[in-house]
């Protein structure tokens, strides 16, 4: 069985990289990690990929004069290893219009919030001042704007009444860990089309299977 070859492109913590990880460590899950690359050396990230005997690059984004000339050192590391589709896992930096028109469909992301709700940083915060009562994580195809594109996987959880940033972060970071995996099964399956600005599970635009409800967390 030929696998996908996926890159995961990071720049911390690599929480969400450990659970895709973990994910394709199975032999027969129909997808591999081929390359992790993160812009910032030394971190966690490194280490896990390391751990797991997974190819990693560090390119650092301050090494180039400007964006084109960073996402091409990507483009180039990722095609040299093969890879033919991208996970984004709390990779910090905003992608070209080029680069993300290059991978179109071929290319995913999970933001910390139920999207089109909070874009950009401070998702939790930006969710407690709007005094929402759910919040969460989305997977979606990236697309040229910011945090934009056809949404995958939903998971909500709750708004507890003495939540701070910080433990709703903590919440909505264990459902990320439940919706990424699910991502990447449901598209290494071959389960996944886009049509315009929906992504279709077997055909449909709405599926429950890639809604999560106040996952066990
Ligand atoms: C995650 O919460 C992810 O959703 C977020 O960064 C965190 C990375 O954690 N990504 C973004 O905000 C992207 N705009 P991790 O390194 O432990 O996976």
């Amino acid at each position: 069985m030929a696998r996908l070859r996926v890159g995961v492109l990071v720049s911390g913590n690599g929480s969400n990289l450990q659970t895709l990880i973990d994910l394709c460590a199975a032999p027969d899950f129909p997808a591999e990690i081929a390359l992790v690359v993160s812009n910032k050396p030394g971190v966690l990230s490194l280490e896990r990929a390391a751990r797991a005997g997974i190819a990693t690059r560090v390119i650092p984004h301050g090494d180039f004069p400007d964006r084109p000339a960073f996402d091409q050192a990507i483009d180039a590391a990722l095609r040299a290893a093969g890879v033919e589709f991208i996970c984004l896992a709390g990779f910090m930096r905003v992608l070209s219009p080029q680069f993300v028109e290059r991978w179109h469909d071929r290319i995913i992301n999970i933001h910390p919030s139920l999207l089109p709700s909070f874009k950009g940083l401070h998702t939790h915060a930006q969710a407690l001042a709007a005094g929402v009562r759910l919040h969460g994580c989305t997977v979606h195809f990236v697309r040229p704007r910011l945090d934009d594109g056809p949404i995958l996987v939903q998971a909500a959880v709750p708004v507890l009444a003495d939540d701070d940033e910080h433990s709703l972060a903590a919440r909505v970071l264990k459902a990320e860990h439940q919706a990424y995996p699910l991502a990447l099964t449901l598209i290494a399956q071959g389960r996944v089309r886009v049509e315009g600005d929906r992504a279709l599970i077997d055909g449909r635009a709405v599926d429950a299977a890639a809604c999560l409800m106040n996952p066990q967390i």
